[in-house]
């Protein structure tokens, strides 16, 4: 039962291609960019002038922006790979009593040697012609953790220490660990596949910037990687582009409503692969905070800092970034213009009071910054006048969703999740 999709080419430079703006070089360096206290406005480009149009703002304020945010903070992405390799490794038609089908696809999208992608998808049988639409997001521990199904194979790659973990690998003990994060049968009555695969098939969660995939994404190979270069959370997202790489080419999946999720530092990866990735229809952050959905201009002297996080994990971000640990202010941008990025497609952060690490106010401040953006595809973003209460979803094209709980993921999360996808079904198109 494999499926070879298309095959894989990997000839010449490309693979080591970046898209390297023209401009990259030009690029002043962190400490001669200027100050700007509160959250810069995304209307307003590098030399000066503001975009008024959408038109102006797609050819050239949005592009502008992505090159800044992987300047100075995310890395520069490699190209895409002409292809990818996916194969369908196991198939259950009748799973969840038959409402759902199950299917394990491995995505082989580097060259020899490189790490591949599991993908586990839990599919509705019950669905359009024109197939369910998903969610697809990054899990911390392994495939096997978000059920107690015993047929998931064990994660493959390197894993922080914790529950069913020995010696950095996944062991059975891991199995249905984080099954509560992962609520497939609720997504499945309300008509939506859910689709999940580990971060570290794309680069493992630690300091080793020649593990995973690093190396060979390497331009000019080597060992020592540029202070401008793909950072972890870079790969996660770039990771989550090659399951919608499949996923779109997937009969059962409607490509037209594929929404990323992710929770906190997967959070951070699912809102840049939204950012960098129009195929994907809308966007959930559940609690991602700093570096993510919260601004790093931050003002909540309990939530995370830019300095805390680079200092922490320094794999997460590009050097570059480190150079505004003591200057936040000189970043040309802030969250909202990643947001912004996203438009005019639906995002929504979920933000909870006793998690005030990921700052939730600034999560609400970020939403409220996009909305001039929002507007200029005549969309309402967010309404900044409307009141913050809890289990509230707030918003019409921007959401916020602000909880009496922890930092976590539960069934009432992602209920939210799907009132926000069921809101955008068509709006996402
Ligand atoms: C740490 C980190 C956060 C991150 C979180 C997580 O708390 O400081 O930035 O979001 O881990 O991913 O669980």
């Amino acid at each position: 039962m494999s499926m070879s999709l298309k095959v894989m080419s990997f000839v010449g430079l490309c693979l080591f291609t970046t898209i390297m703006p023209v401009a990259a070089d030009e690029l002043p360096a962190p400490a001669d960019l200027p100050v700007v206290k509160e959250l810069p406005d995304p209307l307003v480009c590098m030399d000066g002038t503001r975009v008024t149009t959408k038109e102006a703002w797609e050819s050239k304020r949005r592009p502008e922006l992505k090159t800044l945010f992987q300047h100075y903070m995310y890395g520069y992405f490699p190209a895409a790979p002409d292809a990818i390799k996916a194969t369908v490794v196991a198939e259950d038609r009748n799973y969840l009593g038959g409402k759902a089908t199950k299917k394990l696809v491995n995505i082989a999208y580097g060259p020899e040697g490189c790490p591949t992608i599991d993908l586990l998808l839990v599919i509705p049988n019950k669905r359009p012609a024109a197939g369910a639409p998903c969610f697809v997001g990054l899990n911390f521990n392994g495939n096997h953790t978000t059920t107690d199904d015993p047929t998931i194979p064990l994660a493959k790659g390197w894993m922080r220490p914790g529950k069913g973990v020995k010696d950095n690998k996944a062991t059975v003990e891991g199995r249905g660990t984080s099954k509560g994060r992962w609520e497939f049968e609720n997504a499945i009555d309300q008509g939506f596949a859910v689709v999940t695969f580990y971060y570290g098939d794309v680069v493992p969660d630690n300091k080793d910037r020649n593990a995973g995939a690093f190396p060979f994404y390497r331009p000019g190979g080597g060992k020592e990687h540029g202070p401008h270069e793909w950072s972890a959370i870079g790969a996660w997202a770039w990771g989550i582009h090659r399951a919608v790489d499949y996923l779109t080419s997937d009969k059962e999946i409607d490509a037209k409503h594929i929404f990323a999720i992710g929770h906190s530092r997967n959070g951070k990866a699912a809102l840049l692969s939204a950012a960098f990735d129009d195929r994907i229809a809308g966007v959930v952050a559940n609690m991602a905070g700093c570096g993510g959905s919260g601004p790093s201009r931050n003002h909540n002297p309990k939530a995370e800092t830019v300095k805390r996080i680079n200092t922490v994990f320094p794999h997460w971000f590009c050097d570059a970034f480190k150079e505004f640990n003591d200057s936040v202010e000189k970043l040309p941008f802030d969250q909202h213009c990643l947001v912004s990025i996203v438009a005019p497609r639906p995002v929504l952060f979920t933000a909870a009071e006793q998690d005030q690490w990921a700052n939730p106010d600034g999560q609400h401040q970020v939403l409220i910054a996009a909305n001039p953006v929002y507007k200029l595809y005549g969309l309402v973003g967010i309404d900044p006048d409307e009141k913050v209460e809890f289990n509230k979803l707030l918003g019409t094209t921007l959401h916020y969703h602000y909880d009496p709980g922890k930092h976590a993921v539960t069934k009432e999360h992602w209920d939210v999740y799907i009132r926000f996808a069921k809101a955008h079904m068509t709006a996402a198109k």
